[in-house]
């Protein structure tokens, strides 16, 4: 091992939009002093909190306590998710501007929020401002129909977790015609499938979307030129949970995604600008959030390492990547002007985490073009040898 060739890649702050901190109400399974520890160990310095928490986040008071959780929890900056209801189509849209997005369930997943009628994802694709972000879990012909909802209202809609070759396609067919819709990846779908089941356990292996067919996963790395956003659908459970005899779906996935990333880029399957695009660039224009100051993440691109069984930071104590050989890791984080981790260590304490909505001039959301290279001039290598770069202003 030999540290003075490694060589340092800096890429700006991962935005995930799409983490299940399970705080309020299931802190055993993670809270957001963990579940923000284990994103920026990942490199994740904002991540959108999914709203099917105990409560769920569906009204004033809900979001009130979510937001009080959040603001003393988190150790990185956060956006949090509204959910859609039977029953808050109409109230939901004042509360918009306190809020990352909108989520909607729409098949049977860990949530008690799935919405049976087709007539209350039409009030809620009436009501929601158009200018803040629909989201949708909707597999199959569910997103078919969703498709068809967001052209009749005549607004985006962002389509989360795609997972097969039939989603993927309808998605390019609806781009194709202009449709405003947008979508994301998560590593587990580009980088597992049914086969993997064997190895992971049948437990364990239970996720939403579940794990297709390699098929399916290959028509997502053929068609990653209109996947917008990758994120990690990071959904913890404990791992008594997973190996019970009724195990809820999900996987962590927080501290895992970019080293998974990297070793594509390093196989050739992918470019260090596909990662900042689908994890910054795009990110931050479907969801209008605006750039952190003083904010990057140094990899060391040289370092192999094995996915061991669990990873340090997150509670959920296992992961289904384990035994993985990988390249690249982080090992510096940092977040307006701190040191928010070095070398395994998180430095930032619970609270130092803001919520993007509520600082000034968040930016109004706007489609993104995928194949064209970002404005700003992301990543910068660093020389080989050095792996402090630069005198950090810290
Ligand atoms: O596997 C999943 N787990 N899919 C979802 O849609 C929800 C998530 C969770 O919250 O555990
Ligand atoms: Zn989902
Ligand atoms: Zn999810
Ligand atoms: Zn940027």
């Amino acid at each position: 091992d030999c540290i003075s060739s490694h060589r340092t890649l800096r890429l700006p702050g991962l935005i995930d939009t799409h983490v299940h901190v399970r705080e309020p109400g299931q802190t055993h399974k993670e809270d957001f002093a963990s579940c923000t520890a284990a994103a920026l160990a990942g490199g994740v310095t904002i991540i959108g909190a999914m709203p099917n928490t105990h409560p769920p986040v569906v009204d004033k008071d809900s979001l009130t306590l979510a937001q009080k959780c959040a603001r003393a929890g988190a150790r990185c900056d956060y956006g949090l998710y509204l959910g859609a209801s039977e029953t808050n189509a109409s109230t939901l849209p004042l509360l918009s501007p306190q809020s990352l997005a909108l989520k909607m369930y729409l098949n049977t997943t860990f949530s008690t929020l799935q919405l049976p009628s087709m007539e209350t994802w039409m009030k809620h694709f009436e009501k929601w401002p158009s200018s803040r972000p629909l989201c949708v879990h909707a597999e199959g012909e569910t997103m078919a129909a969703v498709l068809l909802l967001a052209d009749l209202y005549k607004r985006p809609v962002h389509v989360c977790h795609v997972a097969r070759k039939e989603e993927i396609s309808v998605i390019r067919a609806a781009k194709e015609r202009g449709l405003p819709v947008t979508c994301e990846v998560c590593p587990h779908h580009l980088f597992l499938c049914n086969e993997d089941v064997v190895t992971i356990g049948t437990g364990r292996s239970e996720v939403r979307p579940v794990l297709c067919s390699r098929d399916d996963q290959q028509a997502l790395w053929d068609n990653l030129d209109i996947i917008d956003c990758f994120a990690t659908d990071h959904a913890p459970h404990a791992v008594s949970e997973k190996d019970s005899s009724s195990p809820p779906p999900g996987f962590p996935g927080l501290e895992t995604m970019l080293s998974l990333l990297l070793t594509a880029v390093a196989e050739g399957r992918l470019t260090h600008q596909d990662i900042i695009l689908r994890l910054h660039t795009n990110p931050r224009k479907i969801f209008g959030i605006r750039e952190q100051p003083d904010t990057y993440v140094d990899v060391d691109i040289d370092e192999e390492w094995t996915i061991p069984s669990s990873l340090p930071h997150s509670k959920s104590k296992w992961t289904p990547f384990a035994g993985r050989r990988v390249v690249g890791r982080v090992t510096r984080v940092v977040l307006r002007g701190e040191i928010a981790y070095i070398d395994g260590k998180v430095l930032v304490e619970p609270g130092f985490g803001e919520d993007v909505m509520l600082q000034p001039a968040a930016s109004p959301p706007s489609l993104p073009s995928p194949s064209s290279p970002p404005r700003t001039k992301h990543p910068s290598y660093v020389e080989p040898g050095s792996r402090s770069p630069r005198k950090q202003r810290v």
